[in-house]
């Protein structure tokens, strides 16, 4: 079956949105516009460590959202990150096809478009690449984009960075929770950790207060971080608003997803979120996803858990997780 890609569509000038993009009242950016003069928590890892700790652990509380900054990856890191996968988006159509993916079949690596609808029947404005990023012995290299060249040494080298800082932020973390500093990063798996990369591509929207690029969601990760280019689009939940998120060149956005929420029995909160698209310019992002491997186990820490706090969550394998979570399952 051919699979109608958004970039398609947008290259084809559209005037107005084709219906199945189009929102119910309640989801539409125009009918939920963001909460003026709020912003998300800065946190810069140069900050002394006892601060650092506290401010770390209180975003991870109230918002489950943070933006990093002084992380140590370089600038010219992220602009190659960002170089790459814009020249992959940017190959003809037929090159792209060649990567196809198919979540239908389980394949879910390469380069894909989310056509099953949800509850309302609708997508979302967007395009993507999804590929597992680390622990290189199970990392397939025949999935990742093969042009531009470059794509895997610049992958490589941002996966190195971005271990580094999930090691930094998953410590920080656990000593928020007063726990030893390896315990969430073992509890995750320790070595075995997985990374997996996604590229979003937003193709500019005839009609952006109508339609979203990604519908609101929690991410089933323990972590997200994510580097975005200078279109901002990002939208947090909280206390019942949406709060804009800035872009800020060069910073991380960090997600708290849900295995840590399950980890820290709802101490640190899964944020939800969405994005929006714009009319003019096509917004790219490049989310990391943190999870532990399938086989892993995942459930409130004993250590965090006693007769004043009993478990808030079950306990499963990341599989059964992911499994309950991609078909709408109550976990
Ligand atoms: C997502 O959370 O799925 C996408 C977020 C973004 O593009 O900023
Ligand atoms: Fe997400």
């Amino acid at each position: 079956m051919e699979i109608k890609r958004v970039q398609t569509l947008a290259f084809n000038q559209l005037k107005e949105l084709p219906p199945q993009f189009i929102r119910s009242e309640n989801e539409r950016p125009e009918n939920t516009k963001a909460l003026e003069g709020v912003n998300v928590p800065i946190i810069s890892l140069s900050q002394p460590h006892n601060l650092l700790v506290k401010n770390i652990t209180e975003a991870a509380s109230k918002w489950g959202f943070f933006v990093i900054t002084d992380h140590d990856i370089s600038p010219k890191l992220i602009q190659s990150l960002q170089g790459v996968g814009n020249e992959f988006f940017s190959l003809p159509q037929k090159e792209k096809e060649a990567y196809a993916n198919d979540p239908s079949s389980g394949k879910f690596e390469g380069y894909g478009t989310k056509m099953t609808k949800n509850l309302e029947e609708k997508v979302e404005w967007l395009d993507y690449y999804f590929h597992l990023m680390s622990p290189s012995s199970k990392v397939n290299y025949e999935m990742w984009p093969k042009s531009p060249h470059s794509y895997r040494e610049v992958v490589q080298e941002y996966n190195k960075e971005i271990l580094r800082v999930t090691s930094n932020i998953l410590e920080l973390l656990s000593e928020g929770l007063e726990l030893e500093n390896k315990t969430l990063k073992s509890s995750l798996g320790g070595e075995e950790i997985e990374l997996e990369m996604k590229i979003n591509m937003y193709p500019p929207c005839p009609q952006p207060e109508l339609a979203l690029g990604v519908e609101a969601h929690t991410d089933m990760s323990a972590l997200t971080l994510l580097v975005s280019n200078d279109v901002p689009g990002l939208q947090v939940w909280k206390e019942d608003n949406w709060v804009a998120v800035n872009y800020l060149q060069n910073a991380l956005f960090v997600h708290i997803g849900d295995q840590l929420e399950v980890l820290s029995n709802g101490r640190y909160k899964s944020v939800l979120h969405r994005s929006l698209v714009n009319k003019e310019r096509k917004r790219m992002s490049w989310a990391v996803f943190v999870t532990p491997p399938h086989e892993v186990v995942v459930g409130p820490l004993p250590q965090l858990v006693n007769d004043q706090n009993p478990p808030k969550f079950s306990t499963k394998t990341y599989a059964e997780y992911r499994y309950r979570k991609f078909n709408k399952i109550p976990q």
